[in-house]
């Protein structure tokens, strides 16, 4: 991939809502540290968190930032507070976003370690998660928008990532086509962020709608699959 013009610090605050002081100073830190050279650009703007490209010597990478103020904190320590890996998190506001972020790297990472096709976690700070970017030239489409070219294929493929993730004791929590990538026609599972373990009691119910979701894609896709024959494939 080409090196890309990354943005000057004061255009940083153009995106207002991302950018306080503190989070200023963690790019800042990464910069400093040799992990990227420079933001290029905003990539993706969610509820949560902001998604930017960034340059890193030769390579593009992700730098995604959970905000610290305009987030929907309820939501985000509903759904980390059943997580066993969390046992000691009350409702910090700051303490629960960067909980957040370093629950997603940990995530990938375990999700990694699995085999599973998942993007490559590079470093977190605080409310900042840096991971390898997924892509060719330009990053991946979501499938939502990237519909597979070989849906009995890439369905068959997608439910061994699931099998991965179920083996390893993961459960994804937010499975859809709007965090599955279509890269050159292989599904990358991505935003790991509300992913738990096994143990968490909410895991069921969370396992439950990831498999309705993708059943009910594959279908869409013309990939005749029952929520029950998933189910057994997952758990197979
Ligand atoms: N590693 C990645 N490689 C390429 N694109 C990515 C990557 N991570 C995120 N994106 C892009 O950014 C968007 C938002 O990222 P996501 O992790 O899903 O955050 P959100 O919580 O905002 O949904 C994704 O839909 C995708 O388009
Ligand atoms: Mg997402």
């Amino acid at each position: 991939m080409p090196r890309m013009a990354t943005m000057p610090r004061e255009e940083w605050k153009t995106f207002g809502s991302v950018f306080d002081r503190f989070t200023e100073k963690q790019v800042q830190s990464l910069i400093s540290k040799g992990v990227i050279d420079g933001l290029i650009g905003p990539l993706s703007m969610g509820k949560e968190a902001t998604v930017f490209t960034a340059q890193a010597g030769e390579k593009t990478v992700i730098v995604k930032i959970y905000r610290l103020s305009t987030c929907d904190f309820n939501k985000m320590y509903g759904f980390i507070r059943t997580d066993p890996r969390f046992p000691k998190l009350n409702r910090q506001r700051r303490k629960v976003v960067f909980a957040w972020a370093q629950r997603e790297f940990r995530n990938l990472l375990k999700a990694r370690e699995a085999g599973a096709r998942v993007p490559t976690p590079i470093t977190h700070l605080f409310n900042v998660l840096v991971m390898d970017l997924v892509g060719g030239e330009s990053a991946a489409q979501k499938l939502k928008i990237a519909l597979p070219t070989h849906p009995e294929e890439f369905i068959s493929d997608l439910i061994a990532q699931m099998r991965k993730l179920y083996k390893a004791g993961l459960v994804h929590g937010d499975l859809s086509p709007f965090n599955i990538l279509n890269h050159d026609e292989k599904p990358v599972i991505i935003d790991m962020s509300q992913s738990t373990t096994l143990d968490d009691p909410n895991a069921k119910e969370y396992l439950a709608r990831d498999i309705k979701n993708i059943a009910a894609f594959a279908t869409k896709v013309g990939v005749a699959l029952t929520v029950e024959e998933l189910e057994k494939k997952v758990k197979a």
